[in-house]
């Protein structure tokens, strides 16, 4: 059983990785909308992927006896200049992730609850990948220039990076 605090942190942590599963959702409904395919494919595997994290707290929660509370989710920001800006704000956002996994692990420590402060390993390991991926991403967007052909090299390797994505999602399921 965890301590009231700590079940109230969780389920505002649920919150904001179904807000970051929504954010992703809209990039890639713009992403499809003017062309790019493979970023449409890789903000949808995001998507995916922040449904997950929601749904490891999701479970952690109700399998320490306490109660799942739902909140609303806000309403992402729209309107992208293109990917290099996708892109940008998907790293802020990240990091505004990180911070607030560093807040909940805090919560965590002060409560002297050791079983969540384990279970939220996780979620910092993850977030130090999520920021380095898209820190890789917007350097490589640099480097091939961020139009015409340098954007369709970047489109097709986002195709690629989704692919691996939606197997391990898929592994995952059947194991
Ligand atoms: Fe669930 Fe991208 O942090």
């Amino acid at each position: 059983m965890i301590k009231e605090k700590v079940a109230q942190a969780l389920n505002q942590q649920f919150n904001k990785e179904m807000f970051s599963a929504y954010f992703y959702l809209g990039m890639s409904a713009h992403s499809e909308s003017i062309g790019m395919r493979g970023a449409s494919h890789w903000f949808m595997a995001k998507f995916v992927e922040e449904q997950d994290h929601a749904m490891k707290i999701y479970r952690y929660v109700l399998e320490q006896g306490a109660e799942v509370e739902l909140f609303s989710v806000d309403k992402p920001d729209q309107g992208w200049s293109g990917l290099s800006e996708m892109l940008e704000r998907t790293l802020e956002h990240e990091r505004t992730v990180t911070q607030s996994v560093n807040d909940l692990m805090d919560v965590a420590v002060e409560a002297r609850d050791h079983a969540t402060q384990i279970f939220l390993h996780w979620f910092v390991t993850e977030q130090i990948e999520e920021e380095a991926t898209v820190g890789d991403l917007i350097a490589r967007l640099k480097l091939v220039g961020g139009k015409d052909e340098g954007l369709y090299l970047m489109d097709n390797e986002l195709e690629a990076i989704a692919a691996r994505m939606n197997a391990a999602t898929a592994a995952k399921i059947t194991a």
